[in-house]
């Protein structure tokens, strides 16, 4: 009897202690991945990937923004937690460091913050400026001009500051006037075409088990006798990761409020989110990717004949301009459909935001001449990916252009970028819509 006791005991100073063990602020490797909201240099390769016998002859990068702080709705959001801060009570399981943290959490941006590149954004764009001078010289040999380098960027700010913080890295020049996207243009203006709506996995997935598993954790943690509601917890989710992001080494208060398993959770909610909005969820989007791929095939097909052109293009936009070219090139295809119900299964997933979509993601492409004979490698986040057709990563260019020739030069691949009518018709109504998505499966 004693002997139980003693052993009850030990589990229960065991737990204590263990949970203390637990201090979010003492963890030195705290859990990286945020989805969208990831920090570039978490997920990059920053590797120096080269190849010694070949010579780049162009070089064709799509990016997203970098860094960037919340939008004013969500620093709106985030701002009420000042209210959650004081009802964290003594009966929470935090340790005394990472509750302080909160009861002393300030939250310093104002909706005219919304969207802006922050510093660390500066930072991600001409960092990968400067990586890719030194790794490509032969591309980088010549002073910054309209037709040697061919920029264009979306309207939006954050977008511009990206071009023209890339630009000053790498060619040290301050371009003010950076080409923009006009606004029938159809390889960048993915939102002249795309649908949005909502989906029935995100939804379900919302009210499974897992996400009021993330809820009463969270809950409990804090201390409060009932449920928070899950707007609250994305609110205390995004202040946590949007601070991380600035400063890639934080310990952001509200991060302690999750275990690794609910940011798991989260993380999977982002990806259920961009699967069907913009990723294999829907094949209406491979279609969305058509455009910019055939753009990057007419450059290579130019200028591996020896035609005029640029040695680099350089497009700046956002998160779905680079989702609809990983998708159109078929990089991180999953052979089961991700569901509300598979979580668990999907675990080593391809489908992963954090590492296809982090801030500053980006597609690259390179054509090289090795031996008199062209070649391509892509980059995903400069991470050198395999063409698994071929299962090559050093592929010959003859291969790439019969592989994606016949697809972006399809009928099903173009868009008619003067009536974008019959696409948009999509999100006005009900029935409409449905129709419009039966059309759409008819054209993979
Ligand atoms: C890559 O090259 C740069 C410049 O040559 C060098 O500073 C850096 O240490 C190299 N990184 C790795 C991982 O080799
Ligand atoms: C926080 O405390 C206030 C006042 O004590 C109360 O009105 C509010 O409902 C509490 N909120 C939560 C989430 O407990
Ligand atoms: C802490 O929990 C106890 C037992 O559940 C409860 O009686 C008490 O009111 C709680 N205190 C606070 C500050 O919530
Ligand atoms: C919570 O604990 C602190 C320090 O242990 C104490 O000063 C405070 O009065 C307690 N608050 C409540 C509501 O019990
Ligand atoms: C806002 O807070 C951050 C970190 O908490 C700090 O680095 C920054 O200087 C603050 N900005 C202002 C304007 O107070
Ligand atoms: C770019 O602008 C900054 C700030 O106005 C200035 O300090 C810098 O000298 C300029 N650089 C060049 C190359 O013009
Ligand atoms: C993109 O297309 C939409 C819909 O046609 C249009 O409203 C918007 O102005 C365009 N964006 C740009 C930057 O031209
Ligand atoms: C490729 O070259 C042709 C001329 O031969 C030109 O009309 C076309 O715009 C070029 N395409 C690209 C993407 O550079
Ligand atoms: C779209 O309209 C523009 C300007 O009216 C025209 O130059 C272009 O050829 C048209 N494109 C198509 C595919 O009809
Ligand atoms: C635009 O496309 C829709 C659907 O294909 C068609 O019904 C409509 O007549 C077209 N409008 C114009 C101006 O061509």
């Amino acid at each position: 009897m004693r002997f139980i006791v003693v052993i009850a005991t030990l589990i229960i100073i065991n737990c204590i202690k263990c949970e203390s063990d637990k201090c979010f602020h003492q963890d030195d490797h705290p859990f990286p991945f945020f989805g969208s909201k990831t920090a570039y240099s978490y997920v990059s390769a920053k590797q120096n990937y080269t190849q010694p016998n070949c010579k780049p002859l162009q070089l064709w990068l799509l990016s997203r923004h970098g860094t960037r702080h919340p939008e004013s709705t969500l620093i709106d959001e985030i701002s009420n937690l000042n209210e959650y801060k004081d009802n964290l009570t003594n009966n929470s399981s935090l340790c005394k460091e990472d509750f302080e943290a909160i009861k002393a959490w300030i939250f310093n941006l104002t909706e005219k913050d919304g969207s802006k590149l922050n510093n660390q954004g500066v930072n991600d764009l001409s960092s990968l400026g400067l990586r890719l001078q030194s790794l490509y010289e032969d591309i980088f040999d010549q002073p910054y001009n309209p037709i040697t380098y061919s920029v264009l960027s979306s309207n939006k700010e954050r977008s511009r500051d990206s071009a023209f913080y890339f630009l000053k890295s790498v060619f040290n020049v301050n371009v003010t006037d950076i080409p923009l996207i006009n606004s029938d243009d159809i390889k960048l203006n993915i939102s002249k075409f795309q649908i949005i709506y909502d989906n029935e996995e995100l939804k379900n997935f919302r009210n499974s088990i897992y996400m009021q598993n993330v809820i009463v954790r969270v809950s409990n943690i804090l201390g409060l006798d009932r449920n928070l509601e899950f707007g609250t917890i994305k609110s205390m989710y995004n202040s946590c990761r949007f601070e991380r992001s600035v400063d890639i080494n934080s310990h952001p208060a509200w991060c302690a409020v999750f275990s690794q398993e609910d940011l798991e959770v989260l993380e999977y909610n982002d990806d259920l989110k961009y699967y069907y909005s913009n990723g294999y969820g829907n094949s209406y989007n491979e279609r969305l990717g058509c455009p910019i791929v055939r753009d990057l095939m007419n450059n290579f097909r130019n200028k591996s004949q020896a035609k005029p052109g640029p040695k680099g293009v350089f497009y700046f936009g956002h998160s779905a301009n680079v989702f609809s070219a990983i998708v159109r090139l078929g990089f991180a295809r999953d052979t089961t459909p991700l569901l509300s119900s598979n979580f668990n299964d999907m675990r080593d997933r391809k489908w992963k935001t954090s590492y296809l979509d982090p801030f500053a993601s980006n597609l690259m492409a390179v054509l090289y001449e090795c031996h008199g004979e062209k070649k391509v490698t892509f980059f995903v986040n400069e991470v050198p990916m395999t063409v698994e057709k071929y299962g090559c990563t050093l592929c010959p260019w003859t291969s790439i252009e019969n592989m994606f020739d016949p697809i972006v030069s399809s009928p099903s691949c173009t868009f008619d970028e003067n009536n974008s009518s019959a696409f948009r018709v999509c999100t006005t109504t009900n029935i409409l819509f449905l129709t419009c998505l039966l059309t759409f499966f008819y054209y993979p």
